[in-house]
């Protein structure tokens, strides 16, 4: 989707829209001054004057024949007193909604409402087109008879009353459309089938991302994974070693030499789950839901998702902070070949792990990846995974959970998260429980009691991180995933991660 910031009229767009509040007898200032004007047609009409207002509600007008003009769409905002960030994006996403059930193709959306708000405008006009962009997303690339198909808007118009445009805010535009566009690659990704959205696929989107935006992108094969010494990630693809690549993206590879600017070479690193199908290897999954599991990669996809973004927000520029991402992807599938309950591995940082249960897998991932980023020695480490059921079960589907070192570190996460949308909420990295992963014949074994189970991961992956690096740990296996369509539009994959990723690498704190 585009966007443009525009004078609204100058504008010759499919629909315009306008928001109302619930209960109250005034009509925005916008509006008032559209109907005043090239609204005519519409004035004294009691339907929008009577127009309630109620939040997600949404209402609609055709010009009379003979006259030209958009459609007009107006939008509910719920009770002012109820109203935030939030309200404001479920108004857009019906607006829109109704746009694409009209099959228009451009929309406008007058600014006069948004201050009318008392919301910032820069954030007003920013999360309308992040919501818009959002409302838009469909995942019908498979499917091929036509009138499933939906002609959907392209372009999204920001329109101003008055001259001049306001050019910073246009600027704030192109980075909710840079997020938005981060956003629908990692719901492609989540959404594409396994049988497509193999690790080559996932390794050619690095890849190819990689040339458009000037990172480096080194994909590394079984082979080479298993001769850096990364037993534990190995152990999870010996079945179907083709199936395997690490991809390793860094927004400015020339630094990594760099030693003369004190701290510039220490990256943010970010690290993602990559599991293209879990079925749980020889600890086969019950086949109940099981095609979810196409979606084991979501926190593969929320980095990489992270580094369209980036890109388009010009990341890879010098003065920008340095990124690296460290993608492990493999199935996990049982076979001939495959690891068995009881097998002992060495893993990168050198330790032995006793898999108890094959489908604990995503930690033998992550674990080495890891391990691996000490080489970095990073400012700070951030791996999102779809790690734990008991997670879901913990916290529900909708919000994911947040371990850190230090703690404060869960309590940033928690804040960004609330405002974009992206609930993650604190939990423990309790000690005691470190003894559920005492195994009697290797250093550590990879699953403890089921109680507790999103805890003990964390607990394991912690015993993996560099030292003194600041590490966050976001278990995303609820929100990735949506089984009804809610406030992050269809369901299926929901980009869930993206957005954290890209407010986290601007606010992380520097070293002191
Ligand atoms: N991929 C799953 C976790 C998951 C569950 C993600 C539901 C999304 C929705 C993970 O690999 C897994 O299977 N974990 C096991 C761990 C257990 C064997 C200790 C689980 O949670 O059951
Ligand atoms: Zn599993
Ligand atoms: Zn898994």
């Amino acid at each position: 989707m585009e966007t443009a910031l525009r004078i609204q009229e100058e504008y010759n767009g499919d629909a315009l829209i306008f928001f109302g509040f619930e209960k109250e007898d005034r009509l925005l200032p916008g509006l008032q001054a559209w109907l005043a004007g090239e609204g005519g047609w519409l004035a004294g009409n009691s339907a929008v004057t009577k127009f309630s207002g109620s939040a997600k509600s949404v209402r609609y007008f055709y010009p009379p024949a003979g006259v030209s003009g958009p459609v007009l769409i107006l939008a509910g905002l719920g009770r002012r007193a109820c109203f935030g960030v939030r309200e404001l994006r479920q108004a857009v996403a019906s607006a829109v909604g109704c746009a694409m059930d009209l099959e228009m193709v451009e929309l406008g959306l007058n600014t006069a409402t948004l201050q009318d708000t008392g919301l910032d405008i820069t954030v007003a006009a920013e999360e309308s087109v992040s919501a818009a962009m959002t409302a838009v997303y469909r995942f019908d690339r498979l499917k091929t008879e036509q009138e499933e198909r939906k002609k959907t808007p392209t372009r999204l118009s920001l329109l101003q009353d008055k001259k001049p445009v306001d050019t910073a805010l246009g600027s704030r535009l192109d980075e909710a459309v840079a997020v938005g566009q981060g956003l629908h690659l990692a719901r492609d990704l989540v959404n594409m089938p396994a049988n497509l959205a193999t690790p080559e696929y996932l390794a050619e989107t690095a890849r190819e991302m990689a040339t458009r935006h000037g990172f480096r992108a080194d994909i590394l094969a079984a082979e080479q994974i298993r001769e850096l010494g990364m037993g534990a990630y190995a152990a999870v693809f010996q079945s179907n070693p083709e199936q395997a690549r690490l991809i390793v993206l860094d927004t400015h590879p020339d630094r990594a030499l760099d030693q003369t600017v004190e701290g510039s070479h220490a990256p943010l690193v970010l690290i993602g789950k990559g599991i293209s199908f879990d079925t749980g290897g020889i600890s086969l999954k019950p086949s109940q839901g099981m095609e979810e599991m196409k979606g084991d990669m979501g926190g593969a996809a929320a980095v990489l998702g992270f580094f369209e973004a980036y890109g388009r927000l010009g990341g890879g520029r010098q003065g920008q902070r340095r990124v690296v991402g460290i993608i492990p992807c493999t199935e996990n599938t049982p076979g001939s070949l495959a690891i068995k309950p009881g097998d002992v591995v060495t893993s990168f940082s050198g330790k032995t792990v006793e898999i108890i249960n094959t489908d604990a897998e995503g930690r033998l991932l992550l674990c080495d990846a890891l391990a691996y980023s000490k080489q970095y020695t990073p400012m700070g480490i951030i791996d999102v995974a779809t790690l734990t059921g008991a997670m879901v079960v913990s916290l529900g589907p909708r919000i994911a959970g947040v371990f850190a070192e230090p703690a404060a570190l869960a309590d940033l996460v928690r804040r960004v998260g609330e405002r974009v949308g992206e609930p993650a909420w604190p939990m423990p990295l309790w000690a005691d429980y470190k003894d559920e992963l005492k195994s009697e014949v290797a250093d550590l074994k990879n699953v403890g009691a089921r109680e507790g189970g999103a805890i003990h991961a964390a607990l394991f992956l912690q015993r993996f991180v560099p030292e003194k690096t600041p590490w966050v740990h976001l278990d995303i296996a609820g929100p990735a995933f949506a089984k009804k369509k809610g406030d992050h539009g269809i369901s299926g994959g929901t980009g869930f991660g993206v957005r954290t990723l890209v407010e986290l690498v601007k606010e992380w704190p520097e070293k002191d």
